[in-house]
């Protein structure tokens, strides 16, 4: 379905993929200015850091109310003394031994009556003063389901995009993005081109999620051509304020995320095998180095196989994941220490000389091992 926004999209990206040239790196664009129109609104997007606004009273009622309501938990009615609570656990033992399912009772799920009245004055904010911060509020509660407030993935579109077209926040139109892309929970029929525009406004206003989501659509073609000039383009923002980062950190660097996108936007995932060059068919991410569902237990206890045959590069990559944190795993410093520290005794004796005869290859990678030793020590990691 092509709605008159797609069109303007695609002109859009059209105009900035040709004037760029090709092969010609896009320049940076720290504008400020007025971008579209989608459902009559104006939209302004402002570059940069906002400035901290205080929050307005009703903000801060709520908020305080939430805070504080936050950690109560629903307790089963004490006031019923020994014998209605030997009655009440004496029918659930018999409902789970012979009734053989779960509890027919209706999960109680009724609203702890201060979350309801924040969530009242919320709205009063949202709608009457129009204020970004009871919009995002609600936007996330409604998401998340903070403070057990029951999702609702319509209305935090809703709210989402209030907020997106009302101040341009970068959160929220990161998250209209999202949601565009990947339909969750019904909220909107997924549009890859609206989403792409959404994650656009949020990239150019510096939102870091959006522009690895971006970096990877351009790179894999999800929802448009494939761009090599705007994947970089886009990669590179993102790998400058990783080293940032990376820079304002203890000796050696801070330690990095390894994955700060959704993996919901990668493999052409909620929207399905086919989406994308990268997930299915001929396509598919060349097919020689793919590793179909291996899962990180599957190469874990294959690896630590090898290793205990002997095979140091096993056990030096045992190390390395083990350092790094491999998807699913957490870090361990001792254990990637112990593995490091295995493949340099192999190399090195006691007195620090060269054991004779190492095998082939064993030197570079006693190297390396010793090399990430060393880091560890520098930073204080699992010594
Ligand atoms: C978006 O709005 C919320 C609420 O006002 C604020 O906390 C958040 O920092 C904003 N995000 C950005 C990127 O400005
Ligand atoms: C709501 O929960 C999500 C996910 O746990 C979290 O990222 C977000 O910061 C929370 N928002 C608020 C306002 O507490």
């Amino acid at each position: 379905m092509r709605t008159p926004l797609s069109l303007f999209l695609s002109a859009l990206l059209l105009f900035q993929t040709c004037a760029a040239g090709p092969g010609q790196p896009l320049t940076d664009q720290t504008t400020t200015g007025a971008i579209g129109h989608d459902a009559g609104h104006e939209f302004t997007f402002k570059t940069g850091e906002a400035e901290p606004r205080p929050m307005t009273q009703r903000v801060e009622n709520a908020w305080d109310t939430l805070r504080t309501t936050k950690n109560t938990v629903l307790q089963p009615d004490k006031s019923r003394g020994l014998l209605g609570t030997a009655v009440y656990y004496g029918r659930q033992t018999v409902q789970l031994l012979f009734l053989n399912g779960p509890s027919t009772e209706k999960p109680e799920r009724k609203l702890n009556k201060h979350v309801t009245a924040a969530v009242e004055e919320l709205k009063t904010a949202a709608n009457e003063d129009q204020d970004p911060d009871a919009i995002f509020l609600l936007a996330e509660m409604n998401f998340y389901g903070n403070f057990s407030y029951p999702r609702d993935f319509k209305e935090a579109f809703r709210r989402y995009h209030e907020l997106a077209w009302l101040d341009g926040n970068n959160t929220a139109q990161n998250m209209v993005g999202f949601m565009y892309a990947t339909g969750i929970g019904g909220a909107v029929e997924p549009d890859q081109a609206k989403a792409l525009m959404y994650h656009e406004f949020a990239a150019e206003a510096g939102n870091i999620r959006s522009e690895m989501t971006l970096a990877y659509r351009y790179h894999t073609g999800i929802g448009t051509p494939k761009d090599c000039d705007h994947a970089i383009h886009y990669y590179k923002k993102v790998a400058d304020k990783a080293v940032e980062y990376y820079r304002s950190g203890p000796p050696g660097g801070r330690a990095l995320v390894r994955e700060s996108y959704r993996w919901a936007d990668e493999e052409g995932g909620v929207y399905g095998p086919g989406a994308s060059v990268s997930s299915s068919g001929q396509n598919a991410r060349d097919s020689a180095n793919a590793t179909p569902e291996a899962s990180v237990e599957d190469i874990l206890e294959y690896l630590d196989l090898m290793s205990r045959k002997g095979e140091l590069k096993a056990t030096y990559t045992l190390g390395k994941m083990n350092y790094e944190g491999a998807r699913g795993l957490p870090r361990n410093f001792r254990r990637a220490m112990r593995y490091f520290k295995v493949v340099t005794k192999k190399y090195w004796n006691k007195d620090g000389s060269v054991n004779s005869n190492p095998p082939a290859g064993l030197d570079k990678l006693a190297s390396k091992a010793a090399g990430h030793i060393g880091l560890m020590y520098l930073r204080g990691e699992g010594g």
